[in-house]
C-alpha cells in the first residue's frame, strides 16, 4: 500500500510500532496530538486533536490504511474521553466514509468486557461488560465500526488489546499479555487478508493462561508465537501475587473495575 495512517503514534504502543510498520506502506503517516519527535525516511507526520473534525478530514485523506490507536487509554474524565474516542472516532469513521473507506485497525480494549471473572473462557459474542468509562468508550468504537461495516461496507478489525507492551508486568498480564512481535503480525494480517469484514479480535500472545478465544477469526492466518509464561519466574519474585479476594486476582479488567467516575473540574 502506498499511504499508511498510524494515530497516537507518540503513545506507549504507537512509539513501539512505529518503527516496525515500515514494510508495511510506502508511507506512514504518523499522527498524534502531541509532538513526534525525528522522523524516518518512510514516515510523514500531522499534528491533530481527534476532535477536531476538519483536521481528522485532512489527517485521513490520501490514506490507503488505518491503524488508529490514539485516544484515551485509561479511565478519565468523560469530557476527555468524549472529546477523543466519542467525538475523535465518529470524525475518523465520516473522514473514512469521504475518503474511500481506507480499512482500519481500531484499537479497542479488554476493558470493554472487564467485568467478567478470570475463570471465564469468553468468545467474540459475549456480551459487553465494560469496567468504566474508557471500557465503555471503547464500546462504543465497536458498535460505531459496526453500523459503518454494514451500512456502508466499511472494514475494521476490532481488536480487543490485553496488555501490549514489551514484557507482562503482573501475574493478570501473564493472561493479557500481547509481544509487539505477535501484534506486528496480527497487522499484516489484517491488512494482507482479502476479505476483513469487521470481527473482534482478541489480543493477546499464546500464553498458556488465555482467557479468550479467537477460533472465529483463523481465516486471518495470525499465529501468534510469543507466550507470557516464561516470564512467570520473574513476575512471581518481583512482584506480590494479589490475594484471591482482591479485584485485581478476580476481574479480568485488573485494577480498571476499581476506578471511580472521575470528576470534572
Ligand atoms: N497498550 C495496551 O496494552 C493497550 C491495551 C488496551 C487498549 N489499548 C488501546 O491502544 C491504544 C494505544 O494505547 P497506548 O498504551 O499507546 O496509549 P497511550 O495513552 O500511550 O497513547 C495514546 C495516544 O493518543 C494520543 N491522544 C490522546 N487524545 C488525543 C486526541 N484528542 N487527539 C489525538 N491524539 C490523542 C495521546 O497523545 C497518546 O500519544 C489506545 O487507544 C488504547 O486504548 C492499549
Amino acid at each position: 500500500m502506498k499511504r499508511l495512517l498510524l494515530t497516537g503514534a507518540a503513545g506507549g504502543l504507537g512509539s513501539a510500532m512505529r518503527g516496525r510498520l515500515k514494510g508495511l506502506a510506502e508511507i506512514v503517516r504518523i499522527s498524534d496530538i502531541v509532538e513526534l519527535g525525528n522522523l524516518a525516511a518512510h514516515e510523514e507526520a500531522m499534528l491533530c486533536d481527534l476532535g477536531d473534525r476538519a483536521s481528522v478530514d485532512r489527517l485521513v485523506k490520501d490514506c490507503d490504511a488505518i491503524i488508529h490507536l490514539g485516544g484515551i487509554s485509561v479511565e478519565d474524565k468523560f469530557s476527555k474521553i468524549m472529546n477523543a474516542n466519542l467525538l475523535g472516532l465518529y470524525n475518523l469513521y465520516e473522514a473514512a466514509r469521504e475518503n474511500g473507506m481506507p480499512r482500519i485497525l481500531f484499537a479497542s480494549s479488554n476493558h470493554t468486557i472487564g467485568y467478567y471473572r478470570q475463570d471465564e473462557y469468553l468468545d467474540q459474542d459475549v456480551p459487553l461488560k465494560p469496567d468504566g468509562l474508557y471500557g465503555v468508550s471503547k464500546c462504543f468504537g465497536e458498535a460505531l465500526a459496526r453500523m459503518y461495516f454494514e451500512k456502508f461496507g466499511q472494514e475494521t478489525a476490532l481488536v480487543r488489546i490485553g496488555s501490549c507492551m514489551e514484557k507482562p508486568k503482573n501475574h493478570r498480564m501473564l493472561a493479557t499479555w500481547m509481544s509487539h512481535d505477535d501484534f506486528l503480525a496480527m497487522i499484516e494480517c489484517i491488512f494482507r487478508v482479502p476479505r476483513l469484514g469487521c470481527p473482534v479480535i482478541w489480543g493477546c500472545s499464546n500464553n498458556d493462561t488465555r482467557w479468550w478465544d479467537n477460533s472465529h477469526v483463523s481465516y486471518l492466518g495470525w499465529h501468534p508465537k510469543d507466550n507470557a509464561e516464561r516470564f512467570r519466574a520473574e513476575i512471581d519474585a518481583a512482584v506480590p501475587r494479589p490475594k484471591p479476594d482482591e479485584v485485581v486476582a478476580i476481574y479480568q479488567g485488573g485494577p480498571f473495575v476499581s476506578d471511580p467516575i472521575f470528576a470534572e473540574d
